[in-house]
């Protein structure tokens, strides 16, 4: 087999022996990792997928039955802009680095570390998910996610190999060496250890955790260091799915339920009731508010003024890029009360991303409860306050209700289930999850996709089983 099919790339690997070298020693142990930790029970499979083999495009989305073991997972950049000059911070306007600045290499290896531990921890999660599918579709669905977090992670084992050498090439051993959930080697971020067991979970997992990612590229995209920008860049058309699994699967689950809700009682019925959704949003919404990081940082500043991770939308949405003068307005806890402080802009740029995250965020449930409106229920679902349920950050270690106010501990632990998911809340969602491998046919508790994948109904054999 040639390289090219072996690893297909547009980055001219096999000019680059020692990186070719490098990368062909990891493809065995990542192999491994995936028959291992990959989707359980369907590796011999055929799976309508969409593989990216170029980023024209033609060839970035083709759609073919393949077996996943056998997908192509490659590495991909977007194009290189001719004559590109860093967007933002102190070396604003000067050519983009080609190299790692040999400052900042330890705190950009971290960055690229903890993104690409991730993409194979999501797969992890979710590797027992195939055997309670509500369709095919949706079997198709989750494969595609799982296959392309796979190829994010091919992603940033590019660069790490490819600019960091040695220390690089032992992080990309380690990323496959961590597993989610488990106690002795758990995956760096905590959304990333939590469970996925469930399709509940797993629709809110990739609205609103894969939703984090979305962000973080988009910062990543806007970076100095080229090679960085191009490869989240073209990691972003792929998340862009996923965040359409989520969001359109909870969307379903909700006007399911709306459905049932005319008919009688939903749990009599077999659906999910709306409180559970809920109580679900606010668990996943929490968590995934963490990834951002602290809201007072000063790495956010001593990154942005490298040029390294850039505000969303920077080129687009901005003219001042130095961000030296502004200062953000943020509400912090002193003396057991809420007090606003004004802070450096430069400071203040993951919660400035965390608030550009809750605005998409709402959109989505703005999608949720018109489908509640159209389907004639009057109950609305919500947000809850970005305060509430945090581990990182100003407001951790303090306790807050939905709305953000704060309480005291003992107030939080006897409301806690009324706002987050009991264990018999799971339990119950556990209850309903049957596999449903017919083509065409559907589970209870979810309604019907509006459309099927690439043009194909519903019915359609997504998965061969
Ligand atoms: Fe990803
Ligand atoms: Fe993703």
């Amino acid at each position: 087999m040639n390289l090219y099919d072996r690893i297909p790339n547009n980055v001219n690997l096999s000019e680059d022996k020692k990186l070719q070298r490098a990368l062909e020693k990891w493809l065995p142990n990542f192999l491994d990792w995936w028959r291992e930790m990959g989707p359980e029970g369907f590796q011999e499979k055929d799976v309508w997928l969409r593989t990216a083999i170029d980023v024209g495009s033609e060839g970035w989305a083709h759609f073919d039955y393949v077996k996943m073991p056998e997908y192509r997972w490659g590495i991909f950049l977007e194009p290189p802009q001719p004559d590109a000059k860093v967007g933002f911070g102190d070396n604003y306007g000067r050519p983009v680095y080609q190299e790692v600045p040999g400052e900042f290499r330890n705190a950009l290896r971290r960055i690229i570390v903890t993104q690409g531990d991730t993409e194979p921890a999501s797969v992890e999660q979710q590797r027992q998910l195939g055997k309670t599918c509500p369709s095919l579709y949706d079997l198709r669905n989750l494969f595609q996610v799982n296959v392309e977090e796979g190829r994010h992670l091919w992603a940033m084992v590019y660069l790490l190999h490819g600019y960091f050498g040695r220390d690089g090439r032992d992080e990309a051993d380690a990323l496959l060496e961590r597993r989610s959930g488990n106690p002795d080697k758990p995956r760096i971020l905590e959304a990333f250890n939590q469970p996925c067991d469930d399709w509940l979970n797993f629709f809110a997992f990739t609205m609103f955790t894969d939703r984090d990612g979305k962000y973080q590229l988009s910062a990543l995209a806007e970076s100095g260091f080229e090679p960085l920008a191009r490869t989240c860049q073209f990691m972003l058309t792929e998340e862009a799915h996923h965040m359409f699994v989520g969001d359109t699967g909870l969307g379903r689950v909700v006007r399911r339920t709306a459905q049932l809700m005319k008919q009688g009682d939903v749990r009599e019925l077999g659906g999910i009731p709306l409180e559970i959704v809920q109580k679900y949003i606010n668990f996943w919404f929490s968590y995934s508010l963490d990834l951002f990081g602290g809201e007072i940082s000063s790495n956010s500043a001593d990154f942005f003024a490298a040029g390294l991770k850039g505000r969303y939308k920077e080129r687009e949405q901005y003219t001042d890029h130095l961000a030296t003068n502004e200062t953000f307005t943020m509400t912090i806890v002193e003396d057991g009360q809420l007090k606003t402080r004004d802070v450096p802009l430069r400071n203040s740029l993951n919660e400035l991303l965390r608030g550009e995250y809750v605005k998409d965020c709402e959109k989505g449930l703005a999608r949720w409860n018109k489908v509640l409106n159209d389907e004639g229920a009057s109950e609305r679902l919500y947000l809850p306050n970005p305060r509430f349920h945090r581990h990182v950050g100003e407001y951790a270690g303090h306790t807050f209700d939905l709305q953000g106010n704060l309480t005291s501990r003992e107030e939080f632990e006897a409301r806690k289930s009324e706002w987050l998911p009991t264990m018999e809340d799971r339990e119950y969602v556990r209850s309903l999850m049957h596999p449903v491998y017919e083509p065409g046919k559907i589970a209870n508790w979810i309604a019907p996709p509006a459309a099927g994948i690439k043009g194909k109904p519903f019915e359609f054999e997504y998965v061969k089983l």
